[in-house]
């Protein structure tokens, strides 16, 4: 007999998109644990470029992450904070620069394979609300729901903009724009777990959508699938 599994919601999508506070707010409602598995690829770039590995080598920067001791703690955005060997590394970890550095050694299969299973360990009861680029396609396919998150470039530029000046980092949007596109190229188009829609997915186009017109969607698909009462 097939052991009942732990439930998951796969919310994906491009950077900026609103990924953060839709699984935020999932895991809220749900009351369900959360992993942020572009955490683990910002964790894993920058321990590499601390310890002198060139992104490249990744062979090398794969086995560091067997080195690595990853923590989140605090349940909201204000107090959560990512402990990486007893560390606080929480504020390198969000910077946009450590973002780019993540997409690019998150395009070596050998990388992607050493956080597989970390990303599987967070599957924890009551169930897990999954933050990333392939959670529904790749890490969790089996998972309950899978939320597909997108938003025109321009917009979701606008709304990290937006929310780096509201944490009074001074940042030109045109950069910013230019960055987002540059990511989505690297995260759409490699050859190995690509950003992408699983097949089974329920999109969502937020460019145009408030946050509450957002989360109201949100509620109506936990309805749907009875996730909550
Ligand atoms: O989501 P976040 O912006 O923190 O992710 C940083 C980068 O890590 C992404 O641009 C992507 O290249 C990579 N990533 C990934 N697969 C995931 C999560 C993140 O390839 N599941």
């Amino acid at each position: 007999m097939n052991p009942v599994r732990i439930p998951v919601i796969a919310v994906d999508g491009p950077s900026g998109v609103g990924k953060g506070m839709a699984t935020r707010w999932l895991a809220a409602r749900t009351g369900w644990h959360r992993l942020d598995s572009g955490a683990l690829y910002r964790v894993l770039a920058l321990a590499a470029v601390k310890a002198g590995v060139a992104l490249g080598a990744h062979d090398e920067v794969a086995a560091l992450a067997s080195t690595l001791d990853i923590r989140f703690v605090g349940e909201t955005e204000a107090d959560e904070a990512i402990l990486v060997n007893g560390a606080n590394w929480t504020d390198k970890i969000r910077a946009e620069s450590t973002g780019n550095l993540a997409s690019q050694i998150a395009t070596a299969p050998v990388v992607r394979a050493a956080l597989l299973q970390r990303q599987r360990d967070f599957r924890e009861a009551p169930g897990l609300i999954a933050d990333g680029r392939d959670m529904g396609s790749v890490v969790f396919p089996d998972a309950v729901l899978k939320i597909f998150l997108d938003a025109k470039a321009e917009a979701r530029a606008m709304r990290r903009h937006a929310q780096l000046s509201k944490k009074g980092a001074s940042v030109n949007l045109d950069d910013l724009f230019v960055e987002v596109r540059a990511r989505d190229e690297r995260d759409r188009k490699r050859a190995i777990a690509p950003l992408v829609a699983a097949t089974d997915a329920i999109i969502i186009d937020t460019t145009r959508m408030s946050v509450s017109q957002v989360l109201v969607q949100l509620e109506i698909l936990l309805r749907q699938k009875q996730l909550i009462s």
